[in-house]
């Protein structure tokens, strides 16, 4: 179908949410991505983080179709082996506790939202500005941007926004009706700003000190982005509670929240649900990107590699160059015509965050050959 056809559809059948660029990608191998016509692009964007292992990696798509072709969903009310040797993976790998499947970050920010007002009834939530959480209400209401959030006021109640930088302010505001400090130690979505330590141990002392619960949200910055499994443990600083989503299926929907062993039995049966989750056929999907993901010399790669990109766009020479791993953000006037015309002229897939941010989030098995053309591009494009 010709694009203008695809246009029409669209004008037509799809609400109005989403400002698309006018290529259709029809196929996908690891960070290449070709268009209709066949014209070859280099992704360093990987489907906004999900795509964690490039496209179509071939142990992601044999898991898919062999649990496809065996069974691809009950329900919950059955057990199913893929999803409970994904939990244990997920804990053991990470915070130690238990773990609550969900399709998204959204859902996964309002399983955390939730396991607060478990632990601290009618409790309060901080958060930062400049993160994003997610579009749900709740998730909406701990995303402190006002062009996000104004159109659907009245949001849910109980939220206070503190800066990124300013520990104090962060400190003075968590009291004993705090029931979560909720945080995105890389902010993603808000392009690309690694949250300073201080203020991430400023948290965890104001949530020892108040009994909040401490809970960071890993769902762009975790799944092996920054060189370690998680954010954290690149940080120092060790959360109560954690979500996770996007690169975690690879390119299947998925999210998790997963709790500190304190805190795994916060919910009791009857106080959150969903149909989809933990289905046998995502479930097997996240554990086949696991097991790339979670291994050593993968990961040393990520941070070598990330270490590449971020020398590289230093030596462009870009502005306010901010990230970690394989997530990179730089500010630059007209982004958005910038990422345009990156992508139908130098066939390089970036995104911008805003109108003077790009963001950079390749696949993590990109090649350090990718990425010195990636900079070559950018470079003749930026000029
Ligand atoms: C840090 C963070 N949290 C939550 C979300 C929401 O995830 P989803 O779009 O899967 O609902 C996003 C999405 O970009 C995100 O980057």
């Amino acid at each position: 179908m010709a694009l203008a056809d695809l246009q029409a559809l669209e004008r037509s059948y799809l609400m109005p949410t989403y400002a698309r660029h006018p290529v259709e990608f029809v196929r996908g191998s690891g960070s290449v991505l070709w268009d209709v016509e066949g014209n070859e692009y280099l992704d360093f964007l990987g489907g906004v983080a999900v795509v964690s292992l490039g496209h179509c990696h071939p142990a992601l798509v044999e898991a898919l179709t062999t649990q496809a072709g065996q069974l691809m969903h009950t329900s919950n009310l059955y057990y199913s082996e893929p999803a409970l040797q994904l939990a244990e993976r997920l804990s053991r790998g990470s915070l130690g506790g238990k773990v609550f499947f969900c399709n998204s970050g959204a859902e996964a920010t309002e399983c955390a939202l939730k396991l607060g007002r478990r632990h601290r009834p009618r409790g309060n939530f901080v958060v930062l500005r400049g993160g994003f959480h997610g579009r749900s209400l709740g998730a909406l209401s701990a995303t402190p941007q006002p062009a996000k959030q104004l159109p659907f006021e009245p949001l849910v109640p109980g939220f206070t926004a503190v800066p990124r930088d300013d520990p104090q302010a962060l400190s003075d505001v968590v009291d004993e009706q705090t029931a979560a400090v909720l945080i995105e130690p890389i902010q993603g979505e808000g392009g690309i700003h690694p949250v300073p330590v201080e203020t991430l141990e400023a948290a965890r002392a104001a949530c020892d000190r108040s009994g909040a619960l401490l809970v960071f949200d890993e769902v762009q910055c975790g799944n092996g982005r920054t060189g370690t499994l998680w954010a954290y443990q690149g940080l120092g600083v060790t959360p109560d509670v954690m979500t996770t989503a996007k690169g975690l299926g690879g390119g299947v929907p998925i999210g998790a929240c997963i709790t500190s062993p304190e805190y795994g039995d916060l919910f009791q049966p009857g106080d959150h649900g969903s149909t989809f989750p933990g289905g046998p056929m995502i479930a097997a999907a996240a554990n086949a990107v696991l097991d790339v993901l979670d291994d050593r010399s993968f990961l040393d790669a990520v941070a070598e590699k990330g270490r590449r990109l971020g020398e590289g766009l230093e030596r462009l020479g870009v502005a306010n160059l901010e990230g970690a791993g394989l997530m990179w953000g730089f500010d630059q006037p007209e982004a958005p015509a910038l990422t345009r015309s990156l992508l139908l002229d130098q066939r390089l897939v970036v995104n911008a965050t805003g109108p003077d941010r790009i963001r950079l989030l390749p696949p993590l098995t990109v090649s350090a050959e990718e990425i010195d053309t990636a900079l070559e591009r950018l470079g003749t494009a930026i000029g």
